[in-house]
């Protein structure tokens, strides 16, 4: 008899995110300007044709990541974006009926992937003011708990830890012996880190990527940071040859280019003061401490506003059913000044 594994028949996966091109894209918290144009003209000056023909070699830029977090290479595995090293550590780090602590809303690929492998994922849901209870992570976790997911910041809440309430929460997980998955996927626009704790202590992975503020989504790159037995095992899982040539290209001279990285923070600064500065003016109710993306209240229905967004204005923003006081809520994501008031006078039209 044919076998189908009932995990992935059963596994509810989103597949609609094509045909995003012509709209201003402010629902997946990638950057809408990207990286300077310039700039980019530069770096594909330098795609030879062996570039191109020839496996990927990583070591170089590992090298280069490793000096620019102060670490060595021991202690990094690169991954084809983020997700795809969150998916190693489930696999890794948890087994068959597993159980795993992670908060929500979060990113939904925590729980695509345990449903995908047949873990147990437990919710900690915020509070209705959108803040997190330390004490209510503390509380799940449970004897048998394999995997604490951890984000800093959250996303779509931009909420974060204080060192105090890290190291609360770390010192259960350490007692309960509870593998620590911490994503930093919006670090750089949100500078604090937990990073030190992976780069000295067992059983702690911090996941980064090159998709947010390095605005490099469309070459997928990310990086594990862990102690070097778990490094390894996250390694063992890797699909040959994961970690493309045009996206270390360019995240190497991003990295070693004085003023990239400063100018991309510099516009998403500018874009969040004045986007959270419009809103106030406005009366609206919104949330995110760090994160390049913001929790927004409207007035009016928030599916309808999104589906007019997209049909009226051309531009894609997300919304979340039913979060806290909030209620059915937007999440935005940040960019330069310039498309945030493309937004801003999108919302006041529609959202009357
Ligand atoms: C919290 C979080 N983690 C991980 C990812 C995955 O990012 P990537 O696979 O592009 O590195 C995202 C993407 O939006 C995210 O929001």
């Amino acid at each position: 008899m044919y076998y189908l594994n009932p995990n992935i028949e059963n596994l509810y996966r989103i597949f609609d995110q094509n045909e995003r091109k012509d709209y201003l894209r402010l629902d997946l918290n990638e950057n809408p300007g990207g990286l300077p144009e310039e700039f980019v003209k530069e770096v594909l000056s330098g795609v030879t044709p062996q570039l191109v023909a020839q496996y990927p070699e990583t070591l170089h830029f590992t090298e280069v990541l490793a000096k620019h977090l102060g670490t060595d290479i021991a202690h990094l595995c690169l991954v084809n974006g983020s997700s795809e090293g969150i998916r190693y550590i489930i696999q890794a780090f948890t087994s068959e009926n597993g159980r795993i602590v992670g908060v929500v809303p979060s990113y939904f690929m925590f729980q695509v992937y345990s449903e995908m492998y047949g873990r147990n994922f437990v919710k900690v849901p915020y509070n209705d003011d959108l803040t997190m209870d330390v004490d209510n992570i503390i509380n799940a976790l449970t004897d048998d708990t394999q995997l604490l997911i951890l984000l800093n910041p959250n996303n779509p809440m931009g909420n974060v830890y204080t060192a105090d309430e890290f190291e609360k929460i770390l010192s259960t997980a350490k007692q309960k012996q509870i593998t620590v998955l911490i994503d930093e996927t919006y670090h750089y626009f949100y500078p604090k880190t937990f990073m030190k704790y992976a780069l000295t202590q067992e059983h702690i992975f911090v996941t980064r990527t090159f998709s947010k503020l390095f605005s490099m989504a469309g070459c997928r790159l990310g990086y594990v940071a862990g102690w070097p037995d778990g490094i390894k095992m996250v390694q063992k899982l890797c699909t040959p040859h994961n970690t493309n040539a045009f996206a270390m290209l360019f995240a190497e001279k991003i990295l070693e280019t004085p003023g990239v990285l400063d100018g991309l923070i510099s516009g998403f600064n500018e874009g969040r003061s004045y986007l959270i500065n419009e809103l106030d003016k406005l009366g609206y109710p919104h949330k995110g401490e760090a994160g390049n993306f913001l929790f927004i209240k409207p007035k009016t229905d928030a599916q309808k506003i999104v589906e007019r967004m997209k049909q009226e204005k051309k531009i894609l923003i997300k919304t979340y059913p039913n979060v806290g006081e909030f209620g059915d809520c937007l999440r935005v994501t940040i960019g330069e000044k310039r498309f945030m008031e493309i937004f801003i006078s999108a919302l006041v039209e529609l959202d009357k």
